[in-house]
């Protein structure tokens, strides 16, 4: 595959105003993530990695700076215009799930199309489809709390893949597994970068963090390798 630039950060800062004091949270990101990456961002708790990775997933927008994301300019759009541009480019996995508790395994994968004009059967049939790439077709109709952690993040893994992102963005995807299930997973995401997905993993696990092909080190806000 051509080498293509996905994402392209340039003189990124994010300032939280808290009261009269400010606090200049990024100072400053310069980064390049191509198509097709598998890259961990590492750091010290506090150091920015969240906000960072709210940026590049569009879930904010930095105080200033440019950030190209797929060939635009997404740094200075509303909140509404950045909701289209995450249903198209992006899935997210998170620390805690986020599953909702009261909807089952299916309609868990199915939430981030609720909103779309899709046909409910093949939507479905992609949703099982899923399930079964992550391991859990068998489990369609069980509920979260039927689940062990590491199922429960399969199905933020396929609820992710939902509308075919081209970049998968994972906070601390394995911070509430214990190590032999956090390994399953990275092997997952992995297997999700072998088909083609973009995949970024915020992570303070060295353990994790050395099965990406790349790791990006950010210290009190600026990246440092
Ligand atoms: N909404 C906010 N308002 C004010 N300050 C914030 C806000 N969000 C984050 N911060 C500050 O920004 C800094 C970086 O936070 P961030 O969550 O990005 O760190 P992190 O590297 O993800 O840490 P952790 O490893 O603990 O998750 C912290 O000092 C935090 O207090
Ligand atoms: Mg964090």
């Amino acid at each position: 595959m051509q080498k293509s630039v996905l994402c392209l950060m340039e003189g990124i800062k994010k300032i939280y105003k808290i009261g009269e004091e400010e606090v200049e949270v990024l100072q400053g990101i310069n980064l390049s993530i191509e198509r097709g990456e598998f890259a961990a961002i590492m750091g010290t708790s506090g150091s920015g990695k969240t906000t960072l990775m709210n940026l590049i997933g569009c879930l904010d927008v930095p105080t200033s700076g440019h950030y190209i994301l797929a060939d635009r300019e997404v740094s200075r759009l509303t909140d509404d215009e950045l909701s289209v541009i995450r249903n198209e480019h992006i899935g997210f996995v998170f620390q805690n799930f986020y599953l909702l508790p009261y909807a089952t395994v299916l309609e868990n994968v199915l939430l981030p199309t609720l909103y779309m004009e899709l046909h409910k059967n093949d939507v479905e049939k992609r949703a099982i489809e899923l399930l079964r790439l992550v391991g859990l077709e068998k489990r369609a109709k069980f509920r979260p709390n039927q689940l062990s952690g590491g199922q429960q993040q399969r199905v933020a893994i396929a609820r992710a893949l939902i509308n075919d992102p081209e970049m998968i963005l994972c906070d601390e995807p394995t911070g509430q597994l214990d190590s032999k299930t956090a390994a399953e997973i990275i092997k997952l995401l992995a297997e999700m970068n072998t088909l083609g997905k973009t995949v970024i993993i915020v992570t303070h696990d060295r353990n994790i963090a050395s099965h990406t092909k790349r790791t990006i080190q950010i210290k009190d806000g600026a990246i440092v390798s």
